[in-house]
């Protein structure tokens, strides 16, 4: 079933204070197919999905307490804020769970302005497919000007005949392909109503996908969208080479200047995977404009407090991820890798090589990284790296898959691609692999303790595609 409707795509604000807020898990419904449907049961924060939108100034201190009143214990990650270790809500690695009944303050600042979110680290690949969630805006001390500032937390549900989640969270067969891809598409907890704008507005548009494991790349057709941020850093304003592709847990900030006319109607579609194509929403242009031509100032943003590697001298490491089917289709996507440079997305549906991981004896060992499946929670560290020094790491998809590969504590600028620079050197935290593909991403790992680095298809995750960094 794949679910097309309506409801409110408009994004729903909850300012936040600094401090004394309070974030609940617990069981409850959402209205996801809109007022006309049976509301949904899910887990959320304070009973919405996605949970609150926390709104902060850079430099901004949060101080939240997590009460759980789930049956099980559970956390909350702050996917991207470069928090200290014992803030990074990560169980059994750098807090225990937090029991049902129980609490948990969380208390760090909000070093970098931009577009993160928050999650919980227990069971993810159910307790955040099943709603538990939330925007965290970290503002700019001053912004650049735009007419609105929207969040759209982008997820995908499986529902079943009944519009309720389907059970078979972690089923073996979403463990070992492309994760559990669903069939409902939400904007902000809904089915996507169309996005109403006047000719000319200016909106900054922040993207964030919520989804386990689904790809988005869109297409504003008619637009020219300019991504002025990635994974919440800015980065030098540009229009991407294709579709705006985001992987499970990045962020991206477009400017959208509405460029079409008075009562136009001009479509977002979903072109990631193809053959899978899908209208997302619309544009609905009022009939008079809001002014009669664009705005002309800069939205280049300014840069965050990151440390900037020092590639000469540095720690060098090669991480391979392997495992998973070989020989499927289903990491197939003709065109582009995440960034847009050359392709090697592209999987034959023959393709099976016996020395490359995941496949014993007809069996399947889950997914690898330097070799070892992680089972159940990571102690080891995979490597050391000194205080202060910087980072650099070789990461190779030994698989016929995409991987987002997520970083905790540390942002990091990827380097290269397929040993190409990057034209543009992003600061990522998440960095979205094709298929074969390499990248080199390179940090100076300057927040002691140790961090988790992962995929961030939460089934890959939780079968094994995870491993922990030491910065000691
Ligand atoms: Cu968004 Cu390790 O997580
Ligand atoms: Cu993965």
């Amino acid at each position: 079933m794949w679910s097309q409707g309506f409801g409110g795509a408009a994004g729903r604000r909850v300012a936040a204070r600094a401090d004394g807020l309070h974030l609940t898990a617990a069981q409850g419904r959402a209205p996801l197919l809109g007022p006309a449907k049976a509301p949904v049961d899910v887990w959320s924060y304070n009973g919405a999905v996605p949970g609150p939108e926390l709104r902060v100034r850079q430099g901004d201190r949060l101080r939240l307490t997590l009460h759980n009143e789930l049956a099980e214990g559970t956390t909350i990650h702050w996917h991207g804020v470069r928090v200290p270790n014992a803030m990074d809500g990560v169980p059994h690695l750098t807090q225990a769970p937090v029991e049902p009944g129980q609490s948990f303050v969380y208390d760090f600042v909000a070093q970098d302005a931009g577009t993160f979110w928050y999650h919980p680290h227990q069971r993810s690949y159910e307790q955040v497919g099943r709603g538990l969630y939330g925007p965290l805006i970290v503002e700019e001390p001053e912004p650049i000007e735009v007419d609105r500032d929207l969040t759209w937390v982008l997820d995908d549900w499986r529902l079943d005949d009944d519009g309720q989640i389907g059970g078979g969270f972690g089923s073996r067969h979403d463990e070992m392909m492309a994760g559990r891809i669903g069939n409902t598409a939400t904007i902000n907890g809904v089915l996507p109503a169309p996005l109403k704008v006047r000719a000319n507005e200016r909106v900054r548009l922040r993207l964030i996908n919520a989804a386990n494991a689904r790809i988005f790349g869109f297409d504003f057709a008619g637009h020219k969208p300019v991504v002025i941020a990635i994974d919440g850093q800015p980065v030098e304003p540009h229009e991407p080479d294709g579709l705006v592709v985001l992987g499970p847990a990045m962020r991206i900030d477009l400017i959208l200047d509405m460029t079409g006319s008075p009562g136009a109607r001009m479509a977002v579609d979903d072109k990631f995977y193809e053959g899978l194509e899908y209208r997302l929403t619309d544009i609905e242009y009022a009939s008079s404009p809001l002014r009669d031509r664009p705005l002309a100032t800069s939205v280049a943003l300014p840069p965050n407090p990151i440390p900037e590697p020092v590639l000469d001298g540095a720690q060098r490491h090669e991480v391979r991820f392997g495992g998973g089917m070989m020989g499927m289709m289903g990491g197939r996507r003709i065109g582009g890798t995440a960034d847009g440079s050359s392709s090697s997305g592209m999987m034959g549906g023959g393709m099976m090589n016996g020395s490359r991981g995941g496949m014993m004896g007809g069996g399947m060992m889950g997914w690898t990284v330097n070799g070892v499946s992680a089972s159940g929670h990571v102690h080891d560290p995979m490597l050391t790296i000194p205080r202060g020094r910087t980072a650099v790491l070789n990461l190779v998809n030994d698989t016929a898959w995409w991987h987002p590969i997520h970083l905790h504590g540390h942002t990091f600028r990827v380097v290269s691609r397929n040993g190409v620079p990057t034209a543009r050197r992003e600061w990522q935290d998440t960095v979205l692999m094709a298929p074969q593909e390499t990248a080199e991403i390179a940090f100076v790992a300057d927040n002691p303790g140790d961090w988790m680095f992962h995929c961030h298809i939460l089934e890959h995750q939780a079968a094994g595609m995870m491993a922990a960094i030491r910065v000691d």
